[in-house]
């Protein structure tokens, strides 16, 4: 079905691993362009067709489909290693990767980064965030302070020197955390292997994004991490450092606000949390656990088991107003057929006093106590292979509508498994 949507944003509406991967490449059909706009390879986005698996970090979703452009956009913060690995896993799969656009705006994320990642996460002692130690902060860091090595360096004639002298300067950084200084002879033979993998597919993404969209091109914007892991709305400091929502479409690629027609909020049935940071509706007991192992709640990279909690409006409903979603795609519901109730949190009691919305300070956070409403489940009936919304449970239809009038959304996509095939689409938006 044709639609007038040209331009929609794929957000992950939790603290992520909502499911983004899967929908960005099912979308990504219905596309000309995929985007991703923020985060580098903290990011790890599960794709699973034709009994393949693929987890992807850096790259866009879009990539299988040789004939839709991947663009990694200015936003984002790119590793040139871990790049060059993620390339050549997917160039030895067979795919070959002329799709493949990188913004020549990006920040590079160096191997001082990731070092100074680790010693700064150590430095917090108890109160340390739990990051991927990826170097995600530490590169923007530098990017806010206006002193990082961007793509157009890496391509430089002068990278050599570039290099050299900001490794220099980031070695006495390291040694004031106690770390281990980065030798330049030992690395930088592996930056210019790398170089020569990635430097065709980089580009000047800005009016090469709008060229094509004077064409009249479909664009899909993908977001990494979970709106709670934003920078600016995210339970702060326990975030990642980039603007994760929906806004960060437009300044992360160079769209432009008027190219971006709507946007689609990634939502798992219950919640997960990797890392560190307040979680109200997180719990503990050994139907946590049996999630946990039905669905394989483990990091895509870091492999740490993800913390579970039921699903929470109240989250949800803050999450839905700063990205404007109209439209949800609901996630993992068939691992409900595992259960014989589902719990879902309406409101919060924060020192004796019931309230809608999400306290700003962390110390109210991990003082508020979930309200929940009890659903039925549907155990026992296996949901993975349906295909139509009218042959789902009446139970699951219930939790679906009960989501809809709190968020006033319409769920658009239910995943019944962790395959393409196993999706079912109420309505085509894109
Ligand atoms: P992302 O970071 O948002 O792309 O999500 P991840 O890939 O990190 O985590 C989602 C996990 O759930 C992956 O293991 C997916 O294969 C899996 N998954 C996605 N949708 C479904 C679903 O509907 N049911 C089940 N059982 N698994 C799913
Ligand atoms: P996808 O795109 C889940 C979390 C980390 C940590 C915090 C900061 O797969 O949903 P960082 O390394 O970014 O500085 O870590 O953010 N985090 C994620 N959690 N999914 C992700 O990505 C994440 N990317 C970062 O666990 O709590
Ligand atoms: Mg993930």
């Amino acid at each position: 079905m044709e639609n007038s949507i040209k331009g929609l944003v794929v957000v992950g509406s939790q603290w992520g691993d909502e499911g983004k991967g899967k929908i960005a490449n099912y979308l990504a059909s219905k596309a000309d362009v995929i985007v991703r706009y923020q985060g580098g390879d903290n990011a790890g986005h599960t794709v699973k067709f034709n009994n393949k698996e693929f987890h992807l970090r850096s790259i866009p979703s879009g990539i299988f489909y040789e004939d839709k452009i991947n663009i990694m956009g200015n936003g984002m913060v790119i590793n040139p290693l871990s790049l060059a690995k993620e390339m050549h896993e997917l160039l030895s799969a067979g795919y070959t990767l002329n799709n493949l656009v990188i913004s020549s705006r990006a920040t590079l994320d160096m191997s001082y980064d990731l070092e100074l990642d680790g010693l700064k996460e150590a430095k917090l002692k108890d109160k340390f965030i739990g990051t991927t130690k990826k170097g995600i902060g530490p590169s923007y860091t530098d990017k806010a302070e206006r002193s990082s090595l961007r793509m157009c360096d890496f391509l430089d004639d002068d990278f050599e020197i570039i290099y050299k002298n900001k490794l220099e300067e980031k070695n006495q950084l390291i040694e004031f955390y106690g770390g281990n200084k980065i030798s330049y002879e030992e690395t930088i033979a592996d930056y210019l292997k790398a170089k020569e993998l990635i430097a065709p597919h980089v580009k000047e993404t800005v009016s090469f994004i709008h060229n094509l969209r004077e064409e009249n091109k479909k664009i899909l914007f993908e977001g990494a991490q979970g709106t709670m892991l934003d920078i600016d709305f995210g339970t702060f400091p326990y975030v990642t450092s980039s603007s994760v929502n929906a806004g960060g479409a437009i300044s992360g690629s160079g769209i432009g606000l008027g190219y971006v027609n709507d946007c689609i909020g990634i939502i798992k049935a219950y919640t997960t949390r990797v890392g560190e940071g307040p979680f109200v509706t997180e719990f503990f007991d050994e139907k946590a656990n049996l999630i946990r192992e039905i669905a394989h709640e483990y990091g895509v990279n870091t492999h740490r088991p993800r913390r579970i909690g039921w699903l929470d409006l109240v989250q949800l409903k803050y999450s839905q107003s700063v990205n404007g979603f109209k439209y949800g795609a609901l996630m993992l519901l068939d691992v409900f057929s595992f259960l014989d109730e589902i719990k879902v949190c309406v409101s919060y009691e924060l020192d004796g006093k019931e309230i809608d919305f999400l306290p700003t300070s962390l110390k109210e956070q991990y003082r508020a106590k979930p309200i929940y409403k009890t659903f039925k489940s549907f155990k026992g009936v296996d949901i993975s292979k349906l295909n139509r919304y009218e042959d789902l449970p009446i139970e699951a239809k219930e939790y679906i509508q009960f989501i809809e009038n709190y968020l006033k959304i319409k769920i658009v996509i239910i995943s019944v498994g962790p395959s393409k095939e196993q999706t079912i689409i109420r309505e085509e938006i894109f």
